[in-house]
């Protein structure tokens, strides 16, 4: 099988070339904007004719979330067509496609874990691109494709919550962190080794949610990563004290979902796979990151 990743400078795709599945015949090949740009259609077609990939996964995407509000043409070139793009693309050449979108298409008002047949409806500019960059992609494949949506994303590789987290606790002495939203801090190594499963699943077709197990508020995540950084002696005991605040303290450019919980059961099943709990995911990648990796030159 021949496996085009794209975005694989991103976490997603750094830690999808990280856990190849050692001793398996496929031939990959990694490509980020530099390489294949995915909204130039005709760089994608050349890359599709050339390497003639059976599986594309789309690791690429628009994800700074409150820059999307002010660079809405941009977010949606790369998320909305360029998924659709790719998607149309894969499908001329008669690859399957894996894509990848978030919980940011939830506008958060349930207080129960959204299943994937829930009804989306996106507050922030990079939620709404997702949401069409799903749909084009459900087009162009006409429902073949495979996407998961996943949420809090953090990886020792990339930009993040846990890196700007500890780079504030070593500037400040005090942080407020939002206590009202809460979703699943997500490991993106667990993610990229649950789209290596699904790889191996040619069957599996339409949306599926997939986040490591539990759930938190922004505020519980900021205090694990403070513990665990003490822990394991990336930070000292720190006098720095962690206040939780609201979203109405802290405003930002997109509104966010107050809950975006995913219901993974149903991927846990059909991808046979058990996620772990995001504070011991936290915690294993904190302590397996080297420091240079996770402590952002101040
Ligand atoms: N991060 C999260 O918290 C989160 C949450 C839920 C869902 N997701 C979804 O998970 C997936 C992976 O996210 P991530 O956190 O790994 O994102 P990321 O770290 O921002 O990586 C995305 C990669 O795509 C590249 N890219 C941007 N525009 C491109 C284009 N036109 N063509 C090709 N590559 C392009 C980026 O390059 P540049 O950096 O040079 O732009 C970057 O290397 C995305 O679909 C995202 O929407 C993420």
């Amino acid at each position: 099988m021949k496996i085009l990743i794209t975005g694989s400078a991103g976490q997603l795709g750094w830690e999808l070339c990280q856990t190849i599945p050692p001793g398996c015949p496929w031939i990959i090949e990694a490509v980020d904007v530099d390489q294949l740009d995915i909204t130039n259609e005709s760089d994608v077609a050349g890359w599709m004719s050339r390497f003639k990939p059976d599986l594309v996964i789309n690791a690429a995407a628009y994800t700074a979330v409150d820059r999307a509000e002010s660079d809405s043409d941009q977010a949606d070139r790369v998320n909305h067509l360029g998924a659709g793009c790719l998607a149309r693309q894969a499908t001329q050449v008669g690859a399957r496609l894996i894509h990848v979108s978030t919980d940011f298409v939830f506008d958060g008002l349930q207080s129960h874990p959204y299943r994937p047949q829930d009804k989306p409806n996106p507050m922030s500019v990079y939620g709404r691109t997702k949401r069409a960059g799903e749909q084009a992609v459900i087009e162009a494949t006409g429902g073949q494709a495979l996407m998961i949506r996943t949420a809090w994303v953090y990886s020792a590789h990339g930009h993040n919550f846990p890196k700007t987290i500890l780079r504030l606790l070593r500037q400040r002495p005090e942080l407020g962190v939002v206590c009202d939203q809460i979703g699943t801090p997500t490991w993106a190594k667990g993610l990229a080794q649950a789209i290596w499963q699904a790889a191996t699943k040619p069957e599996l077709r339409g949306i599926l949610h997939w986040t490591d197990a539990g759930a938190c508020s922004w505020y519980d995540f900021a205090v694990a990563i403070q513990e665990e950084a003490e822990q394991c002696g990336l930070l000292a005991a720190t006098a720095t004290s962690i206040k939780p605040i609201g979203s109405e303290d802290y405003p930002l450019p997109a509104s966010r979902p107050a809950y975006s919980v995913l219901d993974c059961r149903d991927s846990y099943r059909l991808l046979d796979r058990q996620p772990s709990h995001w504070r011991r995911s936290l915690r294993q990648m904190m302590t397996t990151a080297t420091a240079g990796q996770l402590l952002v030159a101040i």
